[in-house]
């Protein structure tokens, strides 16, 4: 039996899930991809600790190498811990072109994430309230800049706007 605290890090379900989730699609075309998704969304930070991959290589019998290419390869694989909610600001042409620097500046400003000048694709607040994001494009330039609070997504957006959208969460 393995023990609860170890395989899937902080803030996971306990294994018996895991167990399930690895036991209903081990061996099955794209079942690696399936078990990695679903373990992340079990994770309550949503990511997948190294432990993890680490678990599902072992269960599987899969070299650790190809279950750490694959979720690193696949963007909504996330290996840290994400906030509750996320901010994701698009970075391309047209949302630079628009002004979205200064829109993910500012949102980390008023976060208190002090790398603000970084284009690191995801960064998340020490509380894990929020995590920042960006994305290279939303497929939505004519609505530049673009930005996707928890999901939903938010065109033309301006400073003052994001500031209140962001803030209402926040609340
Ligand atoms: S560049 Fe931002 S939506 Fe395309």
């Amino acid at each position: 039996m393995p023990n609860p605290n170890v395989p899937l890090g902080a803030g996971a379900k306990p294994d018996s899930q895991a167990d399930a989730v690895i036991a209903a699609h081990a061996g099955a075309p794209g079942g690696l991809l399936t078990i990695l998704e679903k373990l992340q969304e079990l994770n309550r930070h949503k990511y997948l600790p190294i432990e993890t991959l680490k678990y599902v290589a072992q269960k599987t019998g899969t070299p650790l190498s190809q279950v750490y290419s694959v979720a690193t390869f696949y963007s909504f694989f996330n290996l840290e811990a994400q906030g509750d909610h996320t901010v994701c600001i698009c970075r391309g042409t047209a949302c630079h072109a628009r002004g979205s620097r200064n829109l993910l500046n500012n949102t980390k400003l008023m976060l208190g994430i002090t790398e603000r000048d970084s284009e690191k694709v995801s960064v998340t607040t020490p509380d894990k309230h929020f995590t920042v994001r960006t994305v290279a494009c939303f497929g939505q330039c004519a609505l530049a800049p673009v930005v996707e609070v928890d999901r939903e997504i938010y065109g033309r957006m301006n400073e003052r706007e994001l500031r209140k959208v962001v803030g209402k969460i926040g609340e």
